[in-house]
């Protein structure tokens, strides 16, 4: 990456409830900032956005990453987004042939060639020594097997289902660098650069998409427009319109 990478503590353990779980109880006794970042072969607790469950069988792989936060970043709920660039750029480079489309479904799934094959939770601790961020990335590395519920089958893919063939650790690698770099040194969540959204925008799953969507207690439909800096999705609708900050999008299915 060209920039000398931030000195992080590194966790593995074969098998754990949730490794965000586990960080946070790291970071809720750490009494200094603590960079790090676990791993775990497989997770009996994964847990995803709104309360899902994040199936984690072996042959995934599942980290989470400490950021201790200075207190001047504005932009928290754009660390999602920049996570999901950080991941999606970090697979181009097993994309060898490019023929994939690796694309990122607002606000934290990436999609590849249409179906998801990585999810991310952000949470936020107090710790002793301040504010905290815990970025939990799955991505499902080996094939689907048969034991994976029919409900989830044709929604979800894997990087070896798609062709894609990365080592764990040098993935991982990958996307904490980019994301350290994000972070730190170009400081995204402070003032987003245009490159940013410009790229999101670029690899949006979502863009031009008709979408279903719950505003103000209020079902709409909307026509997705784009992710903005503030990490809202921006959705035409026939009250014109919408800035989408949280909850769910769903796609309403064109014949
Ligand atoms: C989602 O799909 O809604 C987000 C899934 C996030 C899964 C990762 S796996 C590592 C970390 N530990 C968890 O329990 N969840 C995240």
């Amino acid at each position: 990456m060209g920039e000398k990478a931030l000195c992080r503590e590194l966790l593995h353990t074969a098998e754990t409830g949730s490794t965000n779980d586990e960080m946070k109880k790291m970071l809720y006794a750490a009494s200094e900032r603590l960079f790090a970042v676990l791993s775990a072969d497989r997770q009996t607790g994964g847990r995803g956005r709104l309360g899902r469950t994040f199936l984690s069988p072996t042959g995934g792989l599942y980290f989470s990453v400490s950021f201790p936060l200075s207190g001047t970043e504005n932009n928290i709920p754009f660390l999602t987004l920049a996570a999901g660039l950080a991941v999606a750029e970090a697979l181009d480079g097993f994309n060898t042939t490019g023929s994939r489309r690796i694309e990122i479904k607002w606000p934290n799934d990436i999609y590849i060639n249409g179906k998801k094959a990585c999810g991310i939770l952000t949470e936020l601790v107090t710790s002793p020594f301040g504010l905290a961020a815990v970025v939990g990335i799955g991505i499902n590395i080996a094939e689907i097997t048969e034991e994976c519920p029919d409900t989830l089958k044709n929604k979800i893919t894997s990087l070896n289902g798609e062709g894609i063939f990365a080592e764990k650790n040098t993935l991982m690698t990958e996307i904490v660098e980019r994301l350290d770099k994000f972070v730190y040194s170009q400081r995204v969540l402070e003032n987003v650069p245009d490159r940013m959204t410009e790229e999101l925008n670029s690899r949006s799953f979502l863009a031009g998409r008709s979408v279903a969507f719950i505003d103000d207690g209020k079902e709409k439909t909307g026509t997705v427009v784009s992710i903005e800096k503030d990490g809202s999705l921006k959705t035409r609708t026939a009250d014109g319109d919408a800035y989408i900050k949280f909850g769910e999008v769903t796609v309403i299915k064109q014949d």
